[in-house]
C-alpha cells in the first residue's frame, strides 16, 4: 500500500528537519479546513453522531473517524473504533468518541489540539464488570505531522501521524467547509455539576442492542477505562 511505503519517508526526514514546515502543494494539496472522514464515510463531525448536553450517541452503521477544522482554529472528532484483544478474541471493545477544542499548527509540522471539556465518550467492554458505560473525555493530542494529497478518485485525501507516528486511516473530505456543533463549551462545566460529567451508567439505549463487528481493530487514541473511572459507576 502507498500508506506504508510513506511512513518510513516521514520518519526518515525529521531529524533533518531543522527548519519550519512549508505549507505548500508538496505538503498540502489543500487547506486541512473543512470535514474528513475515513472509509465509508459513515462516521461524520457535526449533529449526527454526538448530543454533547445529554452525552449521547447515534450510532453510524459502520466504523470509523471524523476530523473537522475550521479556518479560525477549532476542531472536532467524532471516533468510532473496534478494539481487538489477541488473548480473548471475543473481548472487543468497542469506543465511541466525541470531542472538540482548540488547534495549532506548529511551525515544526505537529497539530496540537486542546479539548474545551465537554468532551465525552463511550466505552463498551463484554468482558468487563461494567460492560457499558459513558465517561469524560479530555485529552490533548498530539499529531506529529498531517499531510494532505490530491487522490485522482476521491480528491483531497489527509493523512494524520499520531504522537507515537502511527498513522490514522486516509481521510478523505467531505466537505470543504466544516460541518460541526458549535465551537464552544456545550455543557455548564463547574465543579459543582461535573459529577454528572465524571461517568454514568448506560444500561438500556446503547451498543449492547447492537451486532459486534470488528472491522476496524487499529490504533486507538483514547485513554481506556482506569480502575477510578470504573469504580465511579457502581
Ligand atoms: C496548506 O495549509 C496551510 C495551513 O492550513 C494553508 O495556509 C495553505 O494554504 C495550504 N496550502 C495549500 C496549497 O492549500
Ligand atoms: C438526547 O437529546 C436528543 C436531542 O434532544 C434526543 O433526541 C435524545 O433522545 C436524548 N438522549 C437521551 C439518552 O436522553
Ligand atoms: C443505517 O442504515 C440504515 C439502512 O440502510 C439506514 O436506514 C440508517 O439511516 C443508517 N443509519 C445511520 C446512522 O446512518
Ligand atoms: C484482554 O482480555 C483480558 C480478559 O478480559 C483482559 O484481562 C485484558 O486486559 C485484555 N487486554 C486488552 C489489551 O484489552
Ligand atoms: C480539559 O482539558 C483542558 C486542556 O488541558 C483543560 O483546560 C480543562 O480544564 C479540562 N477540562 C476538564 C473538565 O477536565
Ligand atoms: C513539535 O513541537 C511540539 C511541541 O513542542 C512537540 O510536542 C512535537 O513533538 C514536535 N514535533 C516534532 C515532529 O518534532
Ligand atoms: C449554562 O448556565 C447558564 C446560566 O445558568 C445558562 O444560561 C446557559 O444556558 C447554560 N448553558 C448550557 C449550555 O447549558
Amino acid at each position: 500500500m502507498l500508506l506504508t511505503a510513506f511512513i518510513p519517508l516521514v520518519l526518515a526526514a525529521l531529524p533533518s528537519l531543522a527548519q519550519d514546515i512549508v505549507y505548500d502543494s508538496a505538503h498540502n494539496a489543500t487547506t486541512i479546513v473543512g470535514t474528513w472522514s475515513t472509509g465509508s464515510k459513515a462516521v461524520s463531525t457535526g449533529a449526527g453522531f454526538a448530543n454533547p448536553v445529554n452525552q449521547s450517541f447515534i450510532y453510524p452503521n459502520t466504523t470509523g473517524v471524523s476530523y473537522s477544522f475550521t479556518d479560525d482554529g477549532f476542531y472536532e472528532i467524532s471516533r468510532y473504533r473496534f478494539n481487538g484483544n489477541g488473548s480473548e478474541p471475543t473481548c472487543i471493545t468497542g469506543v465511541m468518541t466525541w470531542v472538540h477544542g482548540t488547534y495549532q499548527l506548529i511551525a515544526n509540522g505537529s497539530i496540537v489540539m486542546t479539548p474545551f471539556g465537554d468532551g465525552f465518550q463511550q466505552v463498551q467492554d463484554p468482558c468487563a464488570a461494567v460492560s457499558n458505560f459513558i465517561q469524560l473525555y479530555n485529552e490533548t493530542e498530539l499529531y506529529q505531522s498531517w499531510r494532505i494529497f490530491l487522490d485522482p478518485v476521491d480528491g483531497p485525501k489527509l493523512h494524520l501521524f499520531q504522537f507515537d507516528g502511527s498513522p490514522v486511516a486516509p481521510q478523505f473530505q467531505i466537505s470543504a467547509t466544516p460541518n460541526m456543533l458549535p465551537t464552544q463549551s456545550l455543557i455548564n462545566n463547574t465543579a459543582s455539576d461535573s459529577g454528572s460529567l465524571q461517568s454514568r451508567s448506560q444500561t438500556k439505549r446503547s451498543g449492547g442492542e447492537r451486532a459486534w463487528t470488528p472491522t476496524g481493530v487499529g490504533a486507538l487514541l483514547v485513554s481506556l477505562v482506569t480502575v477510578g473511572a470504573a469504580s465511579l459507576i457502581l
